[in-house]
Protein backbone atom coordinates (compact mmCIF):
# COMPACT_ATOMS: atom_id res chain seq x y z
CA UNK A 1 0.00 0.00 0.00
CA UNK A 2 1.20 3.13 -0.83
CA UNK A 3 -0.58 5.15 1.75
CA UNK A 4 0.24 5.59 5.25
CA UNK A 5 -2.74 3.40 6.67
CA UNK A 6 -0.82 0.45 8.89
CA UNK A 7 -2.19 -2.83 7.53
CA UNK A 8 -2.91 -6.01 9.44
CA UNK A 9 -3.05 -9.58 7.23
CA UNK A 10 -3.50 -11.76 9.80
CA UNK A 11 -6.50 -10.12 11.39
CA UNK A 12 -8.09 -11.90 8.59
CA UNK A 13 -7.43 -15.20 9.96
CA UNK A 14 -7.77 -14.64 13.21
CA UNK A 15 -10.81 -12.96 13.05
CA UNK A 16 -12.40 -15.72 10.30
CA UNK A 17 -10.95 -18.09 12.61
CA UNK A 18 -13.50 -16.42 15.56
CA UNK A 19 -16.85 -16.10 12.96
CA UNK A 20 -16.27 -19.84 11.89
CA UNK A 21 -16.32 -21.06 15.19
CA UNK A 22 -19.63 -19.12 16.26
CA UNK A 23 -21.09 -19.86 13.31
CA UNK A 24 -20.95 -23.22 13.61
CA UNK A 25 -22.40 -22.65 17.13
CA UNK A 26 -25.22 -20.29 16.54
CA UNK A 27 -26.92 -22.53 13.52
CA UNK A 28 -26.47 -25.62 15.43
CA UNK A 29 -28.84 -25.40 18.12
CA UNK A 30 -30.93 -22.57 16.33
CA UNK A 31 -31.60 -24.96 13.36
CA UNK A 32 -33.43 -27.17 15.64
CA UNK A 33 -33.18 -30.94 16.35
CA UNK A 34 -37.28 -32.13 15.13
CA UNK A 35 -36.55 -35.78 13.45
CA UNK A 36 -39.31 -34.76 10.50
CA UNK A 37 -36.97 -31.50 10.25
CA UNK A 38 -33.17 -33.40 9.76
CA UNK A 39 -33.37 -33.17 6.06
CA UNK A 40 -34.46 -29.46 6.50
CA UNK A 41 -31.93 -28.63 8.85
CA UNK A 42 -29.15 -30.24 7.01
CA UNK A 43 -30.78 -28.12 3.85
CA UNK A 44 -30.24 -25.21 5.73
CA UNK A 45 -26.34 -25.74 6.96
CA UNK A 46 -25.65 -27.36 3.67
CA UNK A 47 -24.77 -23.63 1.85
CA UNK A 48 -22.90 -22.43 4.95
CA UNK A 49 -21.03 -25.33 5.42
CA UNK A 50 -19.63 -25.06 1.92
CA UNK A 51 -17.61 -22.60 3.41
CA UNK A 52 -16.96 -18.86 1.48
CA UNK A 53 -14.77 -16.31 2.46
CA UNK A 54 -16.58 -15.04 5.45
CA UNK A 55 -15.67 -11.04 4.71
CA UNK A 56 -19.03 -9.64 6.05
CA UNK A 57 -18.42 -11.14 9.39
CA UNK A 58 -14.58 -10.32 9.16
CA UNK A 59 -15.83 -6.98 8.33
CA UNK A 60 -17.88 -6.42 11.20
CA UNK A 61 -15.81 -7.89 13.58
CA UNK A 62 -12.59 -5.69 12.33
CA UNK A 63 -14.85 -2.73 12.69
CA UNK A 64 -15.93 -3.38 16.43
CA UNK A 65 -12.17 -4.30 17.36
CA UNK A 66 -10.66 -1.41 15.55
CA UNK A 67 -13.06 0.91 17.60
CA UNK A 68 -12.07 -0.83 21.01
CA UNK A 69 -15.93 -2.58 21.22
CA UNK A 70 -16.28 -6.04 22.25
CA UNK A 71 -15.71 -8.67 19.52
CA UNK A 72 -17.35 -11.43 21.52
CA UNK A 73 -21.30 -9.54 21.87
CA UNK A 74 -20.52 -9.15 18.34
CA UNK A 75 -20.86 -12.56 16.99
CA UNK A 76 -24.46 -13.05 17.00
CA UNK A 77 -24.19 -10.33 14.75
CA UNK A 78 -21.39 -11.59 12.47
CA UNK A 79 -23.02 -14.40 12.20
CA UNK A 80 -26.52 -13.15 11.18
CA UNK A 81 -24.70 -11.25 8.25
CA UNK A 82 -22.75 -14.24 7.00
CA UNK A 83 -26.64 -15.96 6.97
CA UNK A 84 -28.36 -12.99 5.35
CA UNK A 85 -25.43 -13.00 2.82
CA UNK A 86 -25.32 -16.54 2.07
CA UNK A 87 -29.57 -16.55 1.34
CA UNK A 88 -28.65 -14.14 -0.61
CA UNK A 89 -26.69 -16.75 -2.49
CA UNK A 90 -29.16 -19.53 -2.41
CA UNK A 91 -32.21 -17.33 -4.17
CA UNK A 92 -29.19 -15.38 -6.50
CA UNK A 93 -28.33 -19.07 -8.18
CA UNK A 94 -32.19 -20.28 -8.32
CA UNK A 95 -32.97 -21.11 -12.03
CA UNK A 96 -35.59 -17.79 -12.04
CA UNK A 97 -32.38 -15.59 -11.07
CA UNK A 98 -28.80 -16.84 -12.47
CA UNK A 99 -29.72 -20.85 -12.56
CA UNK A 100 -26.55 -21.47 -11.45
CA UNK A 101 -24.99 -25.37 -10.36
CA UNK A 102 -21.83 -24.27 -8.54
CA UNK A 103 -21.67 -22.59 -5.42
CA UNK A 104 -18.34 -22.20 -2.61
CA UNK A 105 -17.32 -25.25 -4.97
CA UNK A 106 -20.16 -27.49 -4.09
CA UNK A 107 -23.60 -28.31 -6.30
CA UNK A 108 -25.86 -25.34 -5.88
CA UNK A 109 -28.64 -25.81 -2.54
CA UNK A 110 -31.35 -26.20 -5.15
CA UNK A 111 -29.08 -28.67 -7.29
CA UNK A 112 -28.53 -30.53 -4.28
CA UNK A 113 -32.20 -30.50 -2.77
CA UNK A 114 -34.33 -29.17 -5.27
CA UNK A 115 -35.87 -25.56 -5.76
CA UNK A 116 -38.69 -25.88 -3.62
CA UNK A 117 -35.99 -26.91 -1.06
CA UNK A 118 -33.36 -24.22 -1.68
CA UNK A 119 -36.38 -21.42 -1.61
CA UNK A 120 -37.28 -22.25 1.83
CA UNK A 121 -33.34 -22.53 2.84
CA UNK A 122 -33.07 -18.95 1.59
CA UNK A 123 -36.10 -17.88 3.58
CA UNK A 124 -35.45 -20.04 6.59
CA UNK A 125 -31.39 -18.12 7.07
CA UNK A 126 -33.27 -14.72 6.54
CA UNK A 127 -35.52 -15.53 9.56
CA UNK A 128 -32.65 -17.12 11.83
CA UNK A 129 -30.45 -13.99 10.90
CA UNK A 130 -32.52 -11.66 12.29
CA UNK A 131 -33.61 -14.09 15.49
CA UNK A 132 -29.88 -14.64 16.45
CA UNK A 133 -29.54 -10.70 16.87
CA UNK A 134 -33.24 -9.92 18.55
CA UNK A 135 -32.15 -12.77 20.97
CA UNK A 136 -28.30 -11.62 22.28
CA UNK A 137 -29.33 -10.79 25.41
CA UNK A 138 -26.06 -10.22 26.09
CA UNK A 139 -26.57 -6.46 23.99
CA UNK A 140 -28.35 -4.21 25.31
CA UNK A 141 -31.88 -3.96 23.55
CA UNK A 142 -31.39 -0.36 22.10
CA UNK A 143 -28.39 -1.10 20.63
CA UNK A 144 -29.62 -4.50 18.95
CA UNK A 145 -32.72 -2.90 17.55
CA UNK A 146 -30.13 -0.33 15.61
CA UNK A 147 -28.04 -3.79 14.63
CA UNK A 148 -31.32 -4.68 13.09
CA UNK A 149 -32.19 -1.96 12.02
CA UNK A 150 -29.18 -1.79 9.76
CA UNK A 151 -29.70 -5.40 8.68
CA UNK A 152 -32.80 -4.97 7.37
CA UNK A 153 -32.03 -2.01 5.76
CA UNK A 154 -29.06 -3.53 3.86
CA UNK A 155 -31.30 -6.76 3.08
CA UNK A 156 -33.71 -4.66 1.59
CA UNK A 157 -31.29 -3.27 0.03
CA UNK A 158 -29.93 -6.13 -1.41
CA UNK A 159 -32.70 -7.47 -2.96
CA UNK A 160 -33.33 -3.90 -4.52
CA UNK A 161 -29.94 -3.80 -6.68
CA UNK A 162 -31.21 -7.71 -7.31
CA UNK A 163 -34.07 -6.57 -9.15
CA UNK A 164 -31.99 -3.88 -10.84
CA UNK A 165 -29.87 -6.47 -11.82
CA UNK A 166 -32.63 -8.60 -13.45
CA UNK A 167 -34.24 -5.60 -15.06
CA UNK A 168 -32.37 -3.16 -16.22
CA UNK A 169 -32.44 0.21 -17.31
CA UNK A 170 -32.16 0.31 -21.51
CA UNK A 171 -29.08 1.97 -22.07
CA UNK A 172 -26.92 1.20 -18.90
CA UNK A 173 -23.91 3.38 -17.66
CA UNK A 174 -21.36 3.38 -14.99
CA UNK A 175 -23.53 5.50 -13.14
CA UNK A 176 -26.39 3.08 -13.15
CA UNK A 177 -23.60 0.55 -13.04
CA UNK A 178 -22.70 2.00 -9.53
CA UNK A 179 -25.84 2.17 -7.92
CA UNK A 180 -26.99 -1.25 -8.79
CA UNK A 181 -23.45 -2.55 -7.75
CA UNK A 182 -23.72 -0.27 -4.78
CA UNK A 183 -27.39 -1.68 -3.46
CA UNK A 184 -27.15 -5.91 -4.56
CA UNK A 185 -23.22 -6.34 -3.38
CA UNK A 186 -22.25 -3.16 -1.29
CA UNK A 187 -25.39 -2.70 0.93
CA UNK A 188 -24.19 -6.31 3.09
CA UNK A 189 -20.35 -5.47 2.76
CA UNK A 190 -21.07 -1.73 4.33
CA UNK A 191 -23.37 -3.84 6.77
CA UNK A 192 -20.44 -5.31 8.25
CA UNK A 193 -19.26 -1.99 8.66
CA UNK A 194 -22.66 -0.11 10.21
CA UNK A 195 -23.64 -2.90 12.38
CA UNK A 196 -20.05 -2.41 13.75
CA UNK A 197 -20.31 0.87 14.17
CA UNK A 198 -23.82 0.61 16.31
CA UNK A 199 -22.37 -2.38 18.15
CA UNK A 200 -19.36 0.06 19.19
CA UNK A 201 -21.46 3.04 19.74
CA UNK A 202 -19.66 5.03 17.36
CA UNK A 203 -19.69 8.78 17.16
CA UNK A 204 -21.21 10.93 14.24
CA UNK A 205 -17.63 11.65 12.60
CA UNK A 206 -16.54 8.19 12.87
CA UNK A 207 -19.74 6.79 11.49
CA UNK A 208 -19.73 9.25 8.67
CA UNK A 209 -15.90 8.42 7.80
CA UNK A 210 -16.11 4.75 8.31
CA UNK A 211 -19.33 4.30 6.40
CA UNK A 212 -18.01 6.62 3.11
CA UNK A 213 -15.15 4.05 3.21
CA UNK A 214 -17.70 0.84 2.84
CA UNK A 215 -19.96 2.09 0.53
CA UNK A 216 -16.87 2.63 -2.00
CA UNK A 217 -15.39 -0.89 -0.75
CA UNK A 218 -18.83 -2.64 -1.32
CA UNK A 219 -18.77 -1.10 -4.94
CA UNK A 220 -15.47 -2.63 -5.82
CA UNK A 221 -15.84 -5.83 -4.04
CA UNK A 222 -18.55 -5.89 -7.26
CA UNK A 223 -16.51 -4.69 -9.87
CA UNK A 224 -13.78 -7.07 -9.07
CA UNK A 225 -16.40 -10.14 -8.65
CA UNK A 226 -17.50 -8.78 -12.37
CA UNK A 227 -13.89 -8.74 -13.57
CA UNK A 228 -13.28 -12.30 -11.86
CA UNK A 229 -16.24 -13.72 -13.84
CA UNK A 230 -14.61 -12.82 -17.08
CA UNK A 231 -10.87 -13.77 -15.97
CA UNK A 232 -11.08 -16.29 -13.57
CA UNK A 233 -11.73 -19.69 -13.93
CA UNK A 234 -14.91 -22.16 -12.35
CA UNK A 235 -11.86 -24.37 -10.19
CA UNK A 236 -10.68 -21.05 -8.76
CA UNK A 237 -13.37 -18.79 -8.09
CA UNK A 238 -15.77 -22.30 -6.95
CA UNK A 239 -18.77 -21.10 -9.23
CA UNK A 240 -19.13 -20.87 -12.71
CA UNK A 241 -16.98 -18.58 -14.50
CA UNK A 242 -18.68 -16.38 -17.71
CA UNK A 243 -21.93 -16.42 -15.87
CA UNK A 244 -22.67 -12.74 -16.61
CA UNK A 245 -22.13 -13.19 -20.35
CA UNK A 246 -24.31 -16.34 -20.18
CA UNK A 247 -27.22 -14.35 -18.29
CA UNK A 248 -26.93 -11.59 -20.65
CA UNK A 249 -26.45 -9.37 -17.06
CA UNK A 250 -25.23 -5.68 -17.71
CA UNK A 251 -21.83 -6.19 -14.97
CA UNK A 252 -18.86 -3.55 -15.34
CA UNK A 253 -17.14 -6.00 -18.10
CA UNK A 254 -20.56 -6.67 -20.33
CA UNK A 255 -21.08 -2.68 -20.17
CA UNK A 256 -17.43 -1.20 -20.02
CA UNK A 257 -15.33 -3.81 -21.69
CA UNK A 258 -12.78 -5.46 -19.55
CA UNK A 259 -10.05 -3.04 -19.90
CA UNK A 260 -12.51 -0.30 -18.65
CA UNK A 261 -13.71 -2.44 -15.62
CA UNK A 262 -10.25 -3.06 -14.64
CA UNK A 263 -9.52 0.80 -14.93
CA UNK A 264 -12.40 1.18 -12.21
CA UNK A 265 -11.23 -1.14 -10.32
CA UNK A 266 -8.64 0.55 -9.69
CA UNK A 267 -9.58 3.97 -9.36
CA UNK A 268 -11.66 2.40 -6.36
CA UNK A 269 -9.03 1.01 -4.92
CA UNK A 270 -7.55 4.23 -5.05
CA UNK A 271 -10.29 5.81 -3.55
CA UNK A 272 -10.62 3.55 -0.68
CA UNK A 273 -6.76 3.99 0.18
CA UNK A 274 -7.89 7.53 0.98
CA UNK A 275 -10.73 6.98 2.44
CA UNK A 276 -8.77 4.31 4.58
CA UNK A 277 -6.29 6.77 5.47
CA UNK A 278 -8.68 9.04 7.30
CA UNK A 279 -10.37 6.69 9.29
CA UNK A 280 -10.32 7.01 13.02
CA UNK A 281 -9.50 4.31 15.39
CA UNK A 282 -7.18 1.73 14.66
CA UNK A 283 -8.24 0.40 10.65
CA UNK A 284 -5.44 -2.01 10.28
CA UNK A 285 -7.77 -4.74 9.68
CA UNK A 286 -10.21 -3.31 7.78
CA UNK A 287 -7.14 -2.20 5.57
CA UNK A 288 -5.85 -5.62 5.30
CA UNK A 289 -9.60 -6.91 4.15
CA UNK A 290 -9.45 -3.85 2.19
CA UNK A 291 -6.74 -5.11 0.34
CA UNK A 292 -7.34 -8.70 0.10
CA UNK A 293 -11.33 -7.67 -1.36
CA UNK A 294 -9.41 -5.50 -4.50
CA UNK A 295 -6.14 -7.65 -4.90
CA UNK A 296 -8.18 -11.36 -4.47
CA UNK A 297 -8.28 -14.33 -7.21
CA UNK A 298 -11.46 -15.46 -6.12
C1 LIG B 1 -20.36 -13.37 -3.77
O1 LIG B 1 -19.85 -12.89 -2.56
C2 LIG B 1 -21.57 -12.59 -4.16
C3 LIG B 1 -21.27 -11.20 -4.48
C4 LIG B 1 -21.79 -10.24 -3.82
C5 LIG B 1 -20.39 -10.88 -5.58
P1 LIG B 1 -18.47 -13.49 -2.00
O2 LIG B 1 -17.43 -13.41 -3.06
O3 LIG B 1 -18.17 -12.84 -0.70
O4 LIG B 1 -18.87 -15.02 -1.78
P2 LIG B 1 -18.41 -16.05 -0.65
O5 LIG B 1 -19.12 -15.66 0.61
O6 LIG B 1 -16.91 -15.98 -0.51
O7 LIG B 1 -18.87 -17.38 -1.17
C1 LIG C 1 -25.08 -11.22 -6.80
O1 LIG C 1 -24.16 -10.82 -7.76
C2 LIG C 1 -24.97 -10.49 -5.56
C3 LIG C 1 -25.98 -11.01 -4.61
C4 LIG C 1 -26.84 -10.23 -4.06
C5 LIG C 1 -26.02 -12.43 -4.27
P1 LIG C 1 -23.65 -11.99 -8.69
O2 LIG C 1 -24.79 -12.72 -9.30
O3 LIG C 1 -22.61 -11.43 -9.60
O4 LIG C 1 -22.94 -12.93 -7.62
P2 LIG C 1 -22.21 -14.30 -8.00
O5 LIG C 1 -21.19 -13.96 -9.06
O6 LIG C 1 -23.27 -15.23 -8.48
O7 LIG C 1 -21.56 -14.72 -6.71
MG1 LIG D 1 -26.79 -12.39 -9.72
MG1 LIG E 1 -24.95 -14.90 -9.52
MG1 LIG F 1 -20.82 -12.37 -10.19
Amino acid sequence: MENSTSSDPTAIARLGAIAEAALQASTGGAIGTDPDLAPFAAALRYPLAAGGKRLRPVLLLATVEGLGGDVQAALPSACALELIHTFSLVHDDLPALDDDSLRRGLPTTHIEFGEDVAILVGDGLFALAFRLIAEANETPAEVRLAVLAELARATDGMVRGQYLDLRPVANPDEAWLRKMCGLKTGCLIEAGVTMGLALAAADTQTTESYTAFAAELGVGFQIVDDVLDATSTTDTLGKTAGADVANERSTFVTVLGLDEAQAAVERSWQKTERLLAALPGNPAALAAIAKRIYHRDR
